[in-house]
């Protein structure tokens, strides 16, 4: 569905990101692990064109385009984002809209639906994540765990090809972690491609198809979750899952 090739990031003389090749097909689940600092999110902030990469190019596999990460334009930037969904480690809802309101507002703004059309979409997909009786609260209203899937509902209320995770449970408590990773195992079970970085092993390990494991900005070993827990290829890889007690 999507690859990556040749992906530089650099800030100053740090370099973060070193020449990553990485590829996704529909309905993978890959989840994104190594150590803080690693280059994580910057991979995923290069790959939705929030932060500029030095180099590299994006291919979309349906269509053919391709994207040159670094001089992309603006609309080439814009209809690279209409393939993809983000869920941060913040939310980042609208404090004065409300669960449904959120979920509508880029229906209504980017895609220009219809109140009522945009209404109906958005009310299936916060059902789809459990919160059919907290559409009309506010933000501040709802708890971490509420608020992170109604930042999930609204990504998948644009149809998204690929929805891009980063840590979507590292502000909650563990209570509201569970239910976050349930909401997000669900997707997984249903055929939603996505990418999830996260520091959950064991949610890694049962909900993701493929793991990346990223050190020092290199993709030091990408395989099937199963074989990649189990049977780790790289040294680096065993010696990162001895640390975290995986
Ligand atoms: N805007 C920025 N300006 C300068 N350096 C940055 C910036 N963003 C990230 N970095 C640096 O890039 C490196 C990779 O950061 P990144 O946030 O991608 O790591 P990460 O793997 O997501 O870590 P964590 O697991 O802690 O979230 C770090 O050394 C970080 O300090
Ligand atoms: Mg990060």
């Amino acid at each position: 569905m999507f690859s990556i090739k040749g992906l530089n990031k650099s800030y100053d003389t740090n370099k973060v990101l070193n020449d990553i090749d990485f590829h996704i097909d529909k309905g993978e689940v890959v989840a994104v692990i190594g150590p803080s600092g690693s280059g994580k999110t910057t991979l995923l902030r290069c790959l939705s064109f929030l932060e500029k990469a030095d180099s590299g190019r994006i291919v979309i596999d349906e269509t053919g385009e391709e994207y040159d990460m670094h001089s992309a334009s603006h609309a080439e930037i814009r209809s690279v984002r209409r393939h993809m969904g983000f869920v941060f480690q913040s939310f980042n809802l609208f404090k004065n809209m409300t669960a449904l309101g959120n979920c509508m507002e880029g229906l209504v703004t980017a895609r220009h639906m219809k109140k009522e059309e945009a209404e109906d979409k958005a009310r299936a997909m916060l059902e789809k994540v459990g919160l059919s009786d907290r559409m009309n609260h506010y933000p501040d209203e709802l708890s971490g765990g509420q608020q992170q899937r109604v930042a999930i509902a609204r990504a998948l209320s644009l149809d998204p090809d690929l929805i891009l995770l980063d840590e979507p449970t590292s502000a909650l408590d563990p209570e509201l972690t569970i239910e976050v990773l349930d909401t997000v195992r669900k997707l997984a079970k249903e055929g939603t491609t996505m990418i999830v970085v996260t520091h959950e092993m064991s949610f890694a390990k049962e909900a993701a198809s493929r793991i990346v494991f990223i050190e020092d900005g290199e993709i030091v070993e990408d395989g099937l979750a199963e074989e990649f827990f189990e049977n780790p290829s790289e040294e680096r890889t065993r010696e990162f899952l001895n640390r975290t007690g995986t």
